[in-house]
C-alpha cells in the first residue's frame, strides 16, 4: 500500500466529487405542516462506521439522481434499451444507457449544438432558420421552459441514438445543503434541512433533481447517496467559548444554527446565542421548533422570529432586526459574532442594508464608515455569511 492510500484510510476525510462517501438514508420528516404552502423536509443520514469528518458551517455535496419515471420516458423517446452500453464522453467509462440518464445528465438544460444536430439530422429546415443568428431570440423563446426530453419528443422524427446526442448534454452538478447537526450530538447521523423545490411543467408538476431525489426518492437504509463535504472556513464557530454569537437564519437558512447550537451546547460553551428565524406561517412552517423553544425556555437562546404571512403586510427577519436594534449594535460593538444563511437574491442584501443602517445610527458613523466598519467585520471574521 502506498504512503497516500494508507493516509487516505486513517485520516479522518471530507471525500469529494470525484472520490464521494456513499452513505443512505436513516430518516426522513416532513417538517412543515401538511398546510403549509411549501414542504422542507429534515433528512438525516447515516454515516455510522464512516470516517466523514465535519464542523458546523460545513455543508455536504450531493450527487443526486434524475428521476426514474423522466428516464424511463426518455429511453424509450430514443427506442433504447436501459440496460444498452454507453461510454460517458466526460469520463470515458463505459455504463448502462439507465446509469449514464440517471446519474450522469443535466435534463433540464438543452444547448444550440443539440438544436443544430437534429435540425441538420432532420433537415428541418424551420429549425436551422431559427439557428440563425439574427433569430436568437426567437431561439431562445422557442427553448424557454423545454427540457431534453421536450426537445426530444418535439423534434426528433427519427429516433437518436444516445451515443451520439451524448456529447452534447451537460454534466448533472452537486448540489450543496448545509449540515443541521453537530457531531458531537449526533456522531452516527448527519442532518440536513431540505426545502422541496416543485414548478409547473406543462400539466406535470416538476421537481428540483436533488430536492426530489433525498426528499421522495432516496428510500431509507437502501438507496446509495454519494456525499462529500464541503468546509466552511468562511462560515464557522468563534474559537473563543464565550464569545456571543447572532444569527440570522430566514428558512433553510436556520440548518447550519441547529449545528451550531448543538456544538456550543455539547461544548458548555458560555457564550450567549441570539437568533432571528423567519418563515411563511407560524403554525404551519416553524422549522425545529420544538427543539428552538425549549433551548429559548432553557435560557440557552433568545429567539427572535418573523412569519411573513402571517399579517397583512410582510415582516422579515430584518424588521425584528430593526427593532432590536441599538441591543444588536451593543452585541456586535461588544465584539459578538454575526451570521447570515440562505436566500442570497434578496434576503441577504435586505438584511445587510438593515445591518448597515443600524450600525450607521447607533455607532453614530456616516454611510462610508457604517459601510466600512461592517467591512472590517467581514475582514475579521465577525460577521460571516453563507447565502445561495
Ligand atoms: C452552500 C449552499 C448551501 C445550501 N444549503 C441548503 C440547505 O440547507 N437547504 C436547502 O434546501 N437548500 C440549500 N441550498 C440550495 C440547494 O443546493 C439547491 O440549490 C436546491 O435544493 C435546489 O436544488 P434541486 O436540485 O432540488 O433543484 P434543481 O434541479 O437545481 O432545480 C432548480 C432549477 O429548477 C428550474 N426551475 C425552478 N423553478 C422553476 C420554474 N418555476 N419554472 C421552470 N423551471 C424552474 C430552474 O432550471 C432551476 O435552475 C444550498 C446551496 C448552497 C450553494
Ligand atoms: N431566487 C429566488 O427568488 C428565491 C426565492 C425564494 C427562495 N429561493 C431559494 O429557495 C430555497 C429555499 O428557500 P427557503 O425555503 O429556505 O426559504 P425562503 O423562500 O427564502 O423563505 C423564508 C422566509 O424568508 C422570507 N423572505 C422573502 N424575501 C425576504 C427578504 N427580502 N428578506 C427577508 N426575508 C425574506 C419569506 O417570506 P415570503 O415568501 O412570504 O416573502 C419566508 O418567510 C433557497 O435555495 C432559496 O435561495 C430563491
Amino acid at each position: 500500500m502506498s504512503n497516500l492510500e494508507n493516509t487516505k484510510k486513517t485520516l479522518p476525510q471530507h471525500y469529494s466529487k470525484t472520490d464521494p462517501y456513499c452513505v443512505v438514508l436513516k430518516e426522513k420528516a416532513v417538517l412543515s405542516h401538511p398546510n403549509s404552502s411549501k414542504k422542507t423536509y429534515h433528512i438525516s443520514l447515516d454515516i455510522k462506521g464512516s470516517d466523514l469528518i465535519f464542523h458546523p458551517g460545513d455543508s455536504i455535496g450531493v450527487l443526486a439522481q434524475n428521476d426514474p419515471e423522466l428516464i424511463k420516458r426518455f429511453l424509450s423517446l430514443l427506442n433504447c434499451p436501459p440496460t444498452t452500453p454507453i461510454i460517458d464522453p466526460r469520463s470515458q467509462v463505459e455504463m448502462t444507457s439507465e446509469d449514464y440518464l440517471l446519474k450522469k445528465v443535466n435534463l433540464s438544460r438543452v444547448n444550440t449544438p443539440l438544436i443544430r444536430y437534429i435540425a441538420e439530422k432532420n433537415k428541418n429546415e424551420e429549425l436551422l432558420r431559427l439557428l440563425q443568428p439574427e433569430n436568437k431570440v426567437a431561439l431562445s423563446e422557442f427553448l424557454l421552459g423545454k427540457d431534453l426530453i421536450d426537445i426530444i419528443e418535439l423534434l426528433a422524427q427519427e429516433p437518436l441514438v444516445l451515443q451520439d446526442i451524448a456529447q452534447f448534454f451537460t454534466p448533472l452538478l452537486p448540489r450543496f445543503y448545509s449540515i443541521s447537526s453537530s457531531l458531537k450530538t449526533h456522531p452516527d447521523e448527519l442532518h440536513l434541512l431540505v426545502a422541496l423545490l416543485s414548478y409547473p411543467h406543462g400539466d406535470e408538476v416538476r421537481y428540483g433533481v436533488a430536492s426530489h431525489f433525498l426528499c421522495h426518492l432516496a428510500t431509507e437504509s437502501k438507496t446509495s447517496i454519494p456525499i462529500y463535504v464541503q468546509p466552511a472556513a468562511h462560515f464557522k464557530l468563534p474559537d473563543d467559548p464565550a464569545a456571543n454569537i447572532i444569527m440570522i437564519g430566514p428558512g433553510t437558512g436556520v440548518a447550519p444554527y441547529r449545528a451550531f447550537l448543538q456544538e456550543r451546547l455539547s461544548s458548555k460553551a458560555t457564550g450567549k446565542h441570539w437568533l432571528f428565524f423567519g418563515e411563511r406561517n407560524r403554525e404551519y412552517d416553524f422549522l425545529y421548533k420544538d427543539y428552538l423553544l425549549e433551548l429559548e425556555k432553557q435560557g440557552h437562546l433568545r429567539l427572535d422570529t418573523a412569519f411573513s404571512r402571517d399579517q397583512e403586510s410582510k415582516e422579515y427577519v430584518q424588521h425584528k432586526l430593526l427593532k432590536h436594534s441599538e441591543e444588536i449594535w451593543n452585541w456586535i460593538s461588544n465584539g459578538s459574532y454575526l451570521y447570515v444563511c440562505g436566500d442570497a437574491t434578496r434576503m441577504a442584501k435586505d438584511v445587510e442594508a438593515t445591518l448597515l443602517s443600524i450600525i450607521e445610527k447607533y455607532g453614530n458613523l456616516s454611510e462610508h464608515d457604517a459601510r466600512a466598519y461592517l467591512k472590517n467585520m467581514r475582514h475579521s471574521r465577525q460577521y460571516m455569511t453563507d447565502v445561495y
